[in-house]
């Protein structure tokens, strides 16, 4: 990931979620935009925001990416479902910066290869804002979709997957409805759920996983070149390389653990934050 010289805005792009979660799509961002700098926000003290009042994420969602915007991010991705559902709108409309959620881009990954009926996993907020409903439906009418609120997820995911038992089971009791009803695809439409893939694949074989995350920083690059706001029109940044930095309102070790499971990285910059303080 080394790049020889310095173009385009050097400035990084801020990636919230309620939690570990939009690690997922940080890997993804890493991967298409490897000049790119990250910031990324863990909510974690105030997880889960899946059963939380959609004003209440609101709230919490227009704080981080104000937070994110001081630290000097020229983008934020609400790398988080239920974040999106419920605040992207609202946030677009108050801030400067461009704005990116993940169901747009989910929506788009499922509609990439032929389907007559889809799954939604996902948390009861995102399932009951009807959010991703209204977006196939526009994108692909006469798709239907089943949705399933799968919020005992959340907890084994945050907990770095080390109860696989637990993990069989909850997955095995969500998926029976994609087994009376059979589905085409399956959208992860909570961002911890890509890491529950193996399994998930696993129990419902022949069914095509479509986790927004890739989309989502397909979208991201768009927008940063479409503004002028990419590091590295022609594929070069700074020699040192992009920068990642962390921030949670939970427990620094914590993210500074599932940083280490689910993006391979040691010795990460986390730093605790205390929102009420700003
Ligand atoms: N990762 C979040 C999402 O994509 C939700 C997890 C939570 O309930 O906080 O919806």
């Amino acid at each position: 990931m080394q790049c020889q010289a310095k173009r385009g805005d050097p400035r990084p792009v801020g990636v919230m979620d309620s939690g570990a979660g939009g690690l997922t799509v940080v890997r993804e961002v890493r991967r298409l935009l490897p000049c790119e700098s990250i910031l990324y926000f863990a909510d974690a003290g105030r997880l889960p925001y899946g059963p939380r009042p959609p004003e209440e994420v609101r709230v919490f969602v227009y704080q981080i990416v104000k937070f994110l915007a001081g630290k000097g991010a020229k983008a934020v991705v609400l790398g988080c479902n239920t974040a999106t559902a419920h605040a992207l709108d609202y946030v677009r409309e108050k801030v400067e910066v461009p704005v990116i959620g993940v169901i747009g881009p989910g929506v788009r990954a499922l509609a990439s290869s032929p389907v007559r009926t889809a799954g939604l996993i996902a948390t009861e907020g995102t399932v009951r804002s009807g959010a991703y409903q209204r977006a196939i439906k526009e994108r692909l009418p006469g798709v239907e979709v089943i949705a399933e609120p799968c919020p005992d997820f959340v907890p084994l995911v945050e907990a770095g997957l080390v109860d696989r038992q637990e993990i069989q089971r909850a997955v095995e009791n969500h998926v029976q409805v994609f087994r009376k009803t059979k589905i085409d695809a399956l959208i992860l439409g909570c961002t911890h759920f890509p890491l529950l893939r193996p399994w998930l694949e696993a129990a419902l074989p022949g069914v095509r996983m479509v986790d927004p995350a890739q989309e989502t920083a397909e979208e991201l690059k768009k927008v940063l070149e479409d503004t002028g706001l990419a590091n590295s029109p022609n594929g070069c940044a700074e020699p040192s390389g992009p920068e990642l930095e962390f921030y949670t309102t939970g427990s620094a070790g914590d993210l500074q653990r599932q940083i280490e499971v689910f993006l391979g990285l040691t010795g990460a910059r986390v730093h605790h934050v205390d929102l009420s303080m700003l």
